[in-house]
């Protein structure tokens, strides 16, 4: 197998549709969670719960991802795509906080999501953080491997946030609008950034034994924390007695729509393996953008009932 550094080239029309004069930009967000019910999937709290892990992961996972990629700005060569990654520091900034905000919701309401963030929290800032390693290879290596791990996951995010672009079965189950909204608000900036971690891989290291290793890694570690967190939110739920999750849950909301399915999920594996991958082959730009120019969210529709905005290093609360 070769570890050539190999740059396939993103969809045209795809890559275009991210620049503006401006370059990608955090938006300012507002959410009021006072309304959401615990179980805002009406009927199917398994699926909700599986959904609402990313309020217990991307707090953490994202301002890891921050705090990597503060230390890789000094080997970007490439000027376009340095903006890139500014942008992206402030969009996955302003996901950590906005998701951050749900969770003392999700306590008044009975379910205290402390005990698992605290191993969240360890996990990233102890296991995947900067370690005593000396200046030189090792602390480059390890730099290297965080950016290809986090290339990784940013595979799955532009997954999900495709998936739930696309995923009318939420509307007809009723699901709570600001969850919605919070969802692909965040799906949607996924998606407008999909190809910015993945390039500053390819940009700095790009070998392919790399991606195939941190790709591993990272499936890994979202498998083992996902399914802690489903089976968390499941058995502490003070509204459901004895509940558990299951894998059986999990491929029969797949097959109703409510979460992604076991074949598209399976299907994402050789995809990102293929030596011709680029992100930008997957999920419209253009879909993204059109969601995010009518997100209530994201265009100040709930700041005037005194909802909390999003803090992130590009912008304040929406007055
Ligand atoms: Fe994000
Ligand atoms: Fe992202």
């Amino acid at each position: 197998m070769s570890n050539t550094p190999h740059a396939p080239a993103p969809v045209a029309s795809e890559h275009i549709g991210l620049y503006d004069r401006r370059g990608l930009q955090p938006r300012n967000v507002s959410f009021s969670w006072e309304d959401t019910p615990l179980h805002w999937l009406p009927g199917d709290p398994f699926a909700g719960h599986t959904i609402n892990v990313l309020h217990l992961l991307l707090p953490a996972g994202e301002r890891w991802f921050v705090h990597v990629y503060k230390q890789v700005l000094p080997l970007i060569t490439d000027e376009r795509l340095r903006a890139d990654v500014v942008g992206f520091i402030g969009q996955e900034a302003m996901h950590a906080a906005a998701h951050d905000d749900v969770l003392p919701h999700l306590k008044r309401l009975g379910l205290d999501p402390t005990p698992y963030t605290a191993q969240v929290d360890w996990f990233f800032e102890k296991l995947l953080g900067d370690r005593t390693l000396p200046p030189g290879r090792a602390r480059k290596w390890w730099l290297m491997e965080r950016v290809a791990i986090i290339a990784a996951v940013e595979h799955y995010t532009a997954f999900l946030g495709n998936w739930v672009l696309n995923a009318d079965e939420l509307d007809r189950r009723g699901a709570d609008p600001m969850m919605l909204d919070l969802l692909r608000w965040h799906g949607a900036e996924e998606v407008e950034h999909r190809s910015v971690a993945f390039d500053l891989f390819m940009h700095v290291d790009g070998g392919y034994r790399r991606r195939v290793r941190t790709w591993a890694t990272a499936f890994a570690a979202l498998t083992f924390l996902w399914q802690r967190g489903a089976r968390y939110f499941m058995e502490n739920d003070p509204e459901l007695p004895a509940a558990k999750a299951s894998l059986g849950q999990l491929f029969r909301a797949g097959q109703q729509g409510v979460l992604p399915s076991t074949g598209s999920m399976l299907k994402s594996i050789p995809a990102y393996l293929s030596r011709s991958y680029h992100p930008s082959q997957e999920g419209s730009t253009a879909q993204a953008v059109a969601y995010l120019a009518t997100s209530p969210g994201a265009n100040g529709a709930h700041a005037a009932n005194g909802a909390h905005g999003a803090h992130g290093p590009h912008g304040g609360v929406r007055a």
